[in-house]
């Protein structure tokens, strides 16, 4: 395995409700971008989603952009959608479920056509002026490339210095790139909703009490041999929330002429496992569920397919997460970008 994919044979899709209740949290931003982007006057609307994983939560975003465009008088018009992901993502459980789920926006639409490219977003994927509409939740913090490694640490934000300078850069050119690629691909007037992981005022973006835990848990199983050191030290995860500021930078320095900041929202978004556990305290149950978003998330980066070390991971950070809830209990900070092409 080379790149960051989810936990694959559908995982992700079953442990994936926190991100999909993040995304949820911009559906007033991503109305208002449906309602203004510009629908092309002749041929197939093609809508794009960066970064989906294995779909699930495609499903609703998707359904609701086609239900606005063909509300907005598209009922006759042919629509593509172009599900983009790395090439080792899991597309066998996403297009089962876009075939099998019962909420699949496919379903009674014979003028939708779902399809997936199978590569990076920080590159090109589509013809130039051809995309009317592009979609990506909880996948930009992604970096390209690992830009460094944290000592002892597989958060970049618990490193030294040089260790965040060095993420912070790749996180620039990646955001850079993405859009570069994005203001070639869309025709006049189409626009682009990004959601992705973010910073708040303070620097914090929610998840760094999580890997916390993770990392002591890893540092233990290094001491118990069950985890080689090697393995260990060279497990620094290539994430990267951003900064309004961050967000905002290609956009103030002229390099993006042909696209249009709209709006910027960061804030922290629903997290149900926690509100339960704040009414409730059963911690076991909170344990359960943020062990299942990390695993099937960060999982493959760290074990790859070493499935036995990370069961082992997964039954140690929910016991350790079980223990001292209030560690791991803040909300993710999430951020949304809407951007318009001219
Ligand atoms: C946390 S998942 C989000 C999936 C889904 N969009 C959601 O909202 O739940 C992040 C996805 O981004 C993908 N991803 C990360 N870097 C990528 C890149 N450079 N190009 C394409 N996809 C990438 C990962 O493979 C993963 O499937």
């Amino acid at each position: 395995m080379t790149e960051s994919v989810m936990q694959g044979h559908g995982y992700y899709n079953a442990h994936s409700e926190l991100q999909a209740r993040s995304a949820q949290a911009s559906d007033p931003i991503l109305d208002t971008a449906l309602r203004e982007l510009a629908i092309p006057a002749t041929g197939p609307i093609t809508l794009a989603d960066f970064g989906s994983s294995q779909g699930r939560n495609s499903l609703r975003p998707i359904g609701r952009a086609l239900s606005a465009l063909i509300a907005r008088g598209g009922a006759d018009r042919d629509f593509a959608v172009i599900h983009t992901d790395q090439p080792h993502n899991d597309f066998a459980s996403l297009f089962t479920l876009l075939q099998e789920s019962p909420d699949s926006y496919l379903r009674d639409q014979p003028h939708v056509f779902a399809y997936a490219i199978g590569r990076t977003f920080y590159g090109p994927l589509l013809p130039a002026g051809s995309l009317t509409f592009g979609w990506s939740s909880i996948a930009l913090h992604w970096l390209s490339r690992r830009p460094a490694i944290a000592p002892n640490h597989l958060w970049f934000d618990r490193g030294p210095p040089e260790v965040r300078d060095a993420f912070a850069a790749v996180a620039a050119e990646d955001w850079q790139s993405f859009l570069t690629h994005r203001a070639k691909e869309l025709a006049p007037g189409g626009q682009l909703v990004l959601v992705s992981g973010a910073n708040d005022e303070g620097g914090q973006c929610g998840i760094e009490g999580v890997f916390d835990f993770a990392n002591e848990v890893l540092q233990r199983m290094v001491a118990d041999g069950a985890v080689p050191k090697a393995a260990y030290q060279a497990m620094t995860v290539p994430v990267r929330p951003r900064s309004r500021a961050d967000f905002e930078a290609p956009f103030r320095s002229g390099l993006l002429p042909d696209l249009k900041l709209e709006e910027i929202t960061i804030a922290p978004t629903p997290n149900p496992a926690l509100d339960n556990w704040r009414a409730d305290g059963d911690a076991d149950a909170l344990a359960q569920v943020m062990t299942g978003f990390f695993v099937g998330a960060f999982g493959p980066t760290l074990f790859g397919d070493d499935q036995p070390s990370e069961n082992a991971f997964a039954l140690r950070l929910h016991q350790a997460i079980a223990a001292q809830p209030e560690q791991a209990a803040r909300e993710l900070v999430t951020g949304t970008v809407r951007v318009s092409r001219l």
